[in-house]
């Protein structure tokens, strides 16, 4: 069976009261509509198309790598109205499922429920009953319980009104009934839409059974129309990763202090995670790896052991097993840390690799490096990688031992086992072995005093 998708994403969002266009705001940093889009991508031989209008060009340039035919609804003229556009490439035999673009949690398994309702005979329906049902068109059913119709809020009568099962917008039918429906329909309405709920009657009347059924939870249909309800899927969303994660054996100190935005490709048992931690982009996390507080960690790789303690920014990084790092450390892209390396306090480290062992523990920038294992670079050491126009490298070998407050002017090598005394400027290379320095001499000045306050005349 193949099926047609169509995604509705043409509206304005108003109550977003935003310049961006509705479905690009996002959960997880996906964009709403890229939700969608990645939950259908997921059944088999569907092709997907799109009604877009509001944000027309940014909405395109945006999501320009979904594998989805557009169609442009130029004037929003309701749900029917943005099929109509459509129906042209509908082929008869297709199952069509219609999905809204602002509905971003809803799930594969029951879409897939839905989807096997459809046959010649009958359309499938997903329905929710709900408390508050303001809003919703209605579903309304005969004495035997069969659905007849949708009314919309706006032109439901008193006792429609009372009734709680709502209409989630969400539908499957076969293509060629469809399109025989939406040529039917007008907008003789409240609203002066053309709706697409009216092609429930009209199937009715064509002798189709209308087959409802309904998500596991209200959730999953919730449209998002402001950002009250876009950060309430957010943490639904949010607390259904978490509840993943700690069934895979992560301990999450509060999964309602948690934020996954992306994915873990990886993922060890034994991770303890601390309050506050945002994960995002492309990860992967080793077995007992620990990630203290307020930590930012971003498309990297975190080996076996690791300890990541509180405060510290892990961006495009690579952490080899055993190593610990922070509190208040910044992992700056392409930095790559070998086994049991340490990285402290107020350490910054960009596009560098640290071989094994080595220790980095406070105060540091170490920019455009290859350091070697067992090298110890003392506090307030700096690489001056940059003289204001291109950017060069420091190598420090195996066993070296930076002294504190130490400059390493760029290009310059420190030889192996090197020793480089406190307060040095270096900018020569550094032989092997040897204590290099390039400090002033201490002196002390005998009888030397204090200036005095002169006084005023
Ligand atoms: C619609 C349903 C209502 C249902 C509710 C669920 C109709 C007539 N009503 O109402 O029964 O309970 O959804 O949320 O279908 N859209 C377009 N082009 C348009 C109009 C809408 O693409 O011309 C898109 C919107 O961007 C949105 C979706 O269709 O993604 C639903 O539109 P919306 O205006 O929110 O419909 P409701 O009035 O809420
Ligand atoms: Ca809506």
């Amino acid at each position: 069976m193949k099926i047609t998708t169509i995604i509705l994403a043409a509206g304005k969002g108003t109550r977003m009261r935003s310049e961006l266009p509705k479905i690009l705001h996002k959960i997880a940093n996906r964009p709403l509509l890229q939700h969608v889009y990645d939950m259908s991508r997921q059944l088999d031989y569907n092709t997907i198309k799109i009604v877009y209008g509001h944000g027309a060009d940014l909405v395109r340039d945006t999501l320009k790598d979904l594998d989805a035919a557009w169609i442009e609804q130029k004037q929003q003229l309701g749900t029917g109205h943005a099929v109509q556009q459509v129906s042209d490439q509908i082929t008869d035999t297709d199952t069509v499922l219609i999905l809204y673009g602002d509905v971003p949690l809803l799930k594969l398994s029951t879409v897939k429920a839905l989807i096997a309702n459809v046959n010649d005979k009958s359309l499938a329906l997903l329905t929710v009953n709900l408390n508050d049902p303001t809003g919703y068109g209605r579903i309304v059913r005969d004495a035997s319980g069969l659905v007849t119709k949708i009314v919309e809020q706006k032109d439901a009568s008193a006792s429609e009104q009372l009734i709680r099962e709502g209409n989630t917008g969400i539908m499957a039918v076969q293509g060629e009934k469809l399109k025989k429906w939406l040529h039917l329909l007008t907008n003789n309405n409240a609203q002066g839409e053309y709706y697409l709920t009216d092609a429930i009657e009209l199937a009715v009347a064509d002798g189709m059974t209308i087959i409802t059924n309904q998500p596991k939870s209200a959730d999953e249909v919730l449209g998002v129309n402001n950002r009250i309800q876009l950060s309430h899927l957010e943490r639904v969303y949010q607390r259904e990763q978490a509840d993943l994660l700690m069934e895979q054996g992560v301990t999450l100190m509060d999964p309602a202090r948690f934020d996954l935005r992306g994915t873990i490709e990886q993922l060890g048992i034994d991770i303890i995670v601390d309050v506050n931690v945002i994960i995002e982009g492309k990860n992967s996390i080793g077995n007992n790896v620990k990630i203290g507080a307020n930590t930012h960690i971003k498309n990297s790789i975190i080996s076996d052991n690791v300890e990541i303690l509180a405060n510290c920014i892990i961006d495009n990084a690579v952490i080899g097993e055993g190593s610990k790092v922070g509190p208040y450390a910044r992992l700056r892209p392409e930095t790559v840390l070998a086994e049991n390396v340490h990285i402290g306090n107020f350490v910054e480290i960009k596009k560098s690799s640290v071989a094994a062992a080595s220790k980095i523990n406070h105060l540091s920038y170490i920019g455009d490096a290859t350091v070697g294992s067992h090298v110890n670079i003392g506090a307030g050491t700096i690489t001056c990688n940059y003289d204001g126009a291109n950017k060069f490298r420091t190598i420090i070998e195996d066993g070296a031992f930076i002294g504190s407050d130490t400059q390493l002017v760029a290009p310059v090598t420190i030889g192996k086992n090197a020793t480089i005394g406190a307060g040095s400027t270096i900018t020569r290379n550094s032989p092997e072995n040897q204590l290099t320095l390039s400090r002033v001499k201490q002196v002390s000045i005998t009888g030397w005093q204090r200036p005095v306050k002169q006084e005023k005349s």
